[in-house]
């Protein structure tokens, strides 16, 4: 397999009796991603993601994280890979310091490396205050954030988070969703499965689609949403429905220009980017006009509805 990625997978297949869980997955992540896992429940996720961990053998195909198989060279993986589970476990008759001293220690660290790394991961997941806190009486959320630093205490090349966002609060999701996001910009490679597709989106560089143990898609969230909408990103609506010929021309040059439709009243150009500026100046020189333009544009949710209608 190619080097040049951190997780490659090829006819990655689990087998539970009869039952495929994963079914000749073939995936590749490169270094710096943010790679979102998406798909509803019982898709697959979850136990891909045990495979790349080596807590779960593969039925057949292959697995390499960072080259490593993690079926053969499970230690190798878990020191330079950071896994939080969907049920994060800690002790929760320790403070949120103890956690992860506890953990600091598993992974080899002690000493002023131990504090000072326990005491810069607490501020950046901002949990400095709350520290001497006992984890039991931490709210949902916060040990949410907590884990985030748990998995971060060894500097791993690649940290994976199995729905972290679930049962959350918006404001909690987002906090979460910002910390993976800024650790991703310190050349972490991050793995998120999640099916709350529209929240993980916006951090994600990468998406791939599960449906029942098959990735059905993936790659750079608008590229995903050009293809499978067959059409641009971008709908800007026109609040006028007769353009002159000349005007089409002109709006058809627009760099980014997909399409345009009349609609009711209106009319709909839909383009690879957010063209409203041009319009507004190609309508304005030709009528002398200056329009109120709306803009959509598509979202995961439409792409991802789109492949669950079909499969
Ligand atoms: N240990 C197991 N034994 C039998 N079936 C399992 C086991 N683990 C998972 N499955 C099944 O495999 C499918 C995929 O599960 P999972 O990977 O957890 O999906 P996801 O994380 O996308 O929700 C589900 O149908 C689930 O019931
Ligand atoms: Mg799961």
């Amino acid at each position: 397999m190619n080097s040049q990625f951190v997780i490659e997978t090829q006819n990655l297949t689990k087998k539970y009796g009869k039952f495929t869980a994963v079914d000749g997955l073939n995936m590749q992540i490169a270094e710096g991603e943010v790679f979102g896992f998406l798909g509803p429940n019982g898709a697959g996720k979850t136990t891909t993601i045990l495979m790349l961990m080596g807590f779960c053998e593969p039925s057949s195909g292959q697995v390499r994280v960072i080259g490593y198989d993690p079926a053969r060279e499970p230690i190798k993986v878990k020191k330079v890979v950071g896994y939080m589970p969907e049920k994060i476990g800690f002790y929760d008759d320790l403070t949120a310091r103890e956690n992860l001293e506890y953990t600091g220690r598993l992974n080899g660290l002690s000493g002023k490396l131990l504090t000072e790394r326990i005491n810069g991961l607490l501020d950046d997941v901002g949990l400095k205050d709350k520290s001497g806190q006992l984890v039991g009486k931490f709210s949902h959320g916060m040990k949410q954030r907590l884990g985030i630093a748990d998995v971060m205490m060894k500097e791993p090349k690649i940290a994976i988070f199995d729905e972290p966002t679930s049962g959350i609060d918006p404001e909690g999701t987002y906090q979460v969703l910002n910390l993976i996001k800024n650790m991703a910009s310190r050349k972490v490679t991050a793995v998120i499965s999640s099916h709350q597709l529209h929240q993980v989106q916006k951090i994600c560089t990468q998406v791939g689609i599960f449906s029942k143990g098959k990735m059905v898609a993936s790659g750079p969230v608008d590229k995903l949403g050009r293809e499978a909408l067959r059409k641009g990103k971008f709908n800007i609506i026109l609040p006028i429905a007769q353009l002159t010929d000349k005007v089409r021309d002109e709006i058809m040059k627009i760099p980014g220009f997909v399409a345009i439709e009349i609609a009711d009243n209106s009319t709909v150009v839909t383009a690879d980017d957010n063209i409203s500026k041009q319009l507004e100046e190609v309508v304005l020189k030709a009528t002398g006009l200056k329009l109120q333009m709306k803009v959509e544009e598509f979202e995961l949710e439409e792409v991802y509805m789109k492949y669950f209608e079909e499969s």
